[in-house]
């Protein structure tokens, strides 16, 4: 609505879920330059260093919305959320094609902060205590951590698989064993990729799948039944099952679903699948005949069984779907036998993916929502990231509404605003539809 917008095209709204911002646009130059300075602080880690990271972000955010490059700072005059300090890496990117910050904040610390941070589990905190040992390599940190937790262990041992980009296809394949498993479960289910491959993407570090069904409860058990299938086929490597920690207060009240946060209560399971190497080639074709293969591999599938005592920490859970789907008929003998089997054909991850195999370790999020949340779902899965922050932040300080991956509550009235597809969550935020590859902030 500002009247200058018909005729100063540099007028932008000053939030990304008011406006288009597309994985292809015109000013990659300046914002790599800028997510590298929002990288490093984020890498920092600290309380300061996450504001600034935020505006780095937010200001790169802008640049990607504009519909056209960027060739003299005065068309930066009339937008918003473009700081000083923004201002002056432009300007110099302008003026010499590059940036002398930027460039020195690439030095050693930078990539091995990068790399290591890239392992499934490995945060800032724990990247800058290898770096003090003096490790920079993977290597290293192979051969020389010990960790207690699964992701970890994993995440070291298939550094290489993992840190593969999963392509189009393998998501596709991945959607579609999950689907054949979980409508045999569950009629009806509705499956839906979101996350980096909804909006477009073309590769991405994990393959998210949000599911629901029409008929409100149908899907509780859902999860537990569908991994235990999953494992059976011996595609799961290892996983940590969420149950539900959803209450209606949380709507309102819960802090962790606030702008900042990109928490949910959701069931959910992250892990890690086996998928076979050829299926990029053609993921229409039916894999039964390798899957098989892959599961005759010497692994039981398990993300505990490497070391049961110190696998899981309270809060994690092996990965044991039972007691659904538990196979009654087996008698305590058999069980144990059974297990005994298992005890004798595990290997560590590390010597599983050193093996000769014809299988590729893909990061996998499953998550189930109830129906009547799903749409609100949806759109936070669907991300990305900062632009869940962004109408976010938009909800609650222009409506004074609360906005989560559960729902949308106006503080004013005292009421849930319920959606029925991903376009009414926009109507309740009088908000114009932004398509999920215009959310690629
Ligand atoms: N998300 C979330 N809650 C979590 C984890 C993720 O709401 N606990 C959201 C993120 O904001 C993101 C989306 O779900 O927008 C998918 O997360 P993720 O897989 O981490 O990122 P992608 O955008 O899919 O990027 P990539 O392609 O690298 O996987
Ligand atoms: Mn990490
Ligand atoms: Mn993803
Ligand atoms: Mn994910």
């Amino acid at each position: 609505g500002n009247e200058n917008s018909g005729r100063n095209p540099l007028i932008l709204p000053e939030y990304a879920c008011q406006r288009a911002t597309c994985l292809k646009h015109f000013n990659h130059k300046f914002t790599k330059a800028l997510e590298i300075l929002q990288k490093h602080a984020e890498l920092r880690d600290n309380e300061r260093d996450s504001s600034r990271a935020l505006a780095f972000r937010r200001a790169s955010c802008v640049l990607k919305s504009l519909p056209f490059p960027l060739t003299s700072m005065s068309q930066l005059k009339n937008l918003t959320n473009i700081g000083d300090h923004c201002k002056r890496v432009i300007q110099e990117i302008l003026e010499d094609g590059e940036c002398r910050e930027v460039n020195e904040l690439q030095d050693d610390w930078f990539q091995k902060m990068v790399v290591f941070t890239n392992i499934f589990g490995i945060g800032s905190a724990t990247a800058k205590k290898w770096i003090e040992k003096g490790w920079s390599t993977i290597k290293e940190a192979q051969e020389g951590y010990i960790s207690s937790d699964w992701r970890v262990r994993w995440g070291l041992a298939f550094h290489t698989d993992l840190n593969t980009p999963v392509n189009l296809q393998e998501a596709q394949y991945i959607q579609q064993i999950v689907r054949k498993e979980a409508e045999t479960i569950l009629p009806g289910i509705i499956l839906q990729i979101t996350g980096g491959f909804r909006r477009g993407k073309e590769e991405g570090h994990d393959v998210d799948i949000l599911m629901t069904h029409p008929e409100e409860g149908k899907e509780v058990g859902l999860l537990a039944r569908l991994l235990q299938r999953l494992q059976n086929k011996g595609i799961i490597l290892c996983g940590n099952l969420e149950k539900s920690t959803y209450s209606d207060e949380m709507l309102t009240l819960d802090s962790k679903l606030s702008a900042k946060g990109q928490l949910d209560h959701f069931e959910k399971w992250l892990g890690i699948i086996k998928i076979p190497h050829s299926c990029s080639e053609n993921p229409a074709m039916d894999y039964s005949g390798s899957l098989s293969i892959i599961s005759s591999c010497v692994h039981k599938g398990t993300g505990c069984s490497v070391d049961n005592s110190t696998c899981c920490t309270a809060s994690e859970q092996p990965l044991n779907y039972q007691p659904l789907n538990l196979d009654e008929s087996l008698d305590l003998e058999s069980k144990a036998k059974k297990q005994k089997l298992g005890t004798e054909n595990e290997i560590s991850p590390m010597e599983l993916a050193k093996l000769d195999r014809n299988w590729i370790a893909r990061r996998v999020d499953l998550i189930v929502s109830p129906y009547d949340q799903y749409f609100y779902a949806l759109v936070g899965w669907t991300g990305n990231k900062q632009f869940n922050r962004d109408i976010r932040t938009y909800a609650q300080r222009e409506l004074g509404m609360k906005l989560s991956s559960h729902g949308l509550y106006d503080l004013n009235k005292n009421c849930a605003l319920p959606a029925r597809s991903e376009k009414e969550v926009f109507q309740n935020m009088k908000l114009q539809y932004i398509e999920p590859w215009e959310r690629n902030c």
